[in-house]
């Protein structure tokens, strides 16, 4: 199982947004995916339309450890994609985490030990630089990081980098960057928004040979995709999977065709 992580640190930045079109894109071609929502606003867990009940297990629970991570899992509404949700009780995992020796390693070692359930696992972090986005980040094989197309989005890109520095400097980050998503990328017609492209390209300077990933437009699609779920390509909008169809093909040619049963892969 390959772990993935969208990881940005301010609101807004689109990373359950990519979380949410990488997982589909991903299990709509055949691998078994896990999304694991390590957000306590849990708008993942609102994406693909689950409904915490009041005595079901979520991430929280088989944090602590309370229950096994297989009791924490749900099928969703999509084929080959399954869901460790959340809700805003996850918030009292912070002093867990924090008064735990390797609290950071938490998530990463409850994910062990579904590795040969799945192929691959993607997390959604929260926007703070709190513990449970430092577990989600450390568990991390390969980090996403969407960032608006915007000066916000820049800073938000320079901060998240600078957390992959020091925990790389300490050991506890051992993955690498998959890549940055420009998120928001505004076009009239033909014609890219200024802020867009001065951002856009800032990014590519602070992002020195780590890939940027072609955009997620700024569109009204995306929401619509998630609300009626289905896929852009049946609203009509396929030139919108672009971001994602790159990401796919990276990480295949880097991973999954090597590391991981091609068999698993089951839907063409
Ligand atoms: N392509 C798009 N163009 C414009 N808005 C979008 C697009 N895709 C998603 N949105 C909206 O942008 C907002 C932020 O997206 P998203 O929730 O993915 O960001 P996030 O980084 O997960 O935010 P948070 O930090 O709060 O978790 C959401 O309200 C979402 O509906
Ligand atoms: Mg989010």
């Amino acid at each position: 199982m390959l772990t993935i992580t969208a990881a940005s640190l301010a609101g807004g930045q689109g990373k359950t947004t990519s979380s949410f079109f990488l997982a589909k894109a991903l299990a709509r071609i055949g691998y078994k995916v896990l999304m694991v929502d390590a957000d306590p606003q849990s708008s993942l867990t609102l994406y693909l339309g689950h409904e915490v009940e009041a005595n079901q297990p979520t991430l929280l629970e088989v944090l602590k450890k309370q229950v096994s991570i297989e009791d924490g899992i749900y099928e969703s509404n999509y084929q080959n994609l399954w869901l460790i949700p959340s809700d805003d009780g996850l918030e009292t995992i912070q002093d867990y985490l924090s008064s735990t020796a390797m609290g950071e390693l938490a998530l990463k070692k409850r994910l062990q030990q579904v590795v040969e359930l799945f192929d691959v696992a993607i997390i959604d972090s929260p926007p703070q630089r709190t513990q449970i986005c430092l577990t989600a980040v450390v568990a991390a094989q390969e980090l996403l990081i969407p960032a608006e197309a915007s000066s916000k989005g820049l800073h938000s890109l320079v901060r998240t980098l600078q957390l992959v520095d020091e925990l790389r400097s300490v050991d506890a980050f051992e993955g690498s960057i998959l890549g940055v998503l420009p998120f928001r990328d505004r076009w009239v017609g033909r014609t890219q928004a200024k802020r867009s492209e001065v951002s856009i390209q800032d990014m590519r300077e602070v992002a020195q040979g780590i890939l940027v990933v072609p955009s997620i437009l700024e569109s009204e699609r995306y929401k619509q995709a998630i609300d009626t779920g289905k896929t852009l390509k049946e609203l009509g909008y396929p030139d919108l999977e672009l971001p994602f169809q790159k990401i796919v093909e990276v990480l295949e040619t880097k991973w999954l065709t090597n590391k991981l049963n091609p068999l698993t892969r089951t839907a063409g």
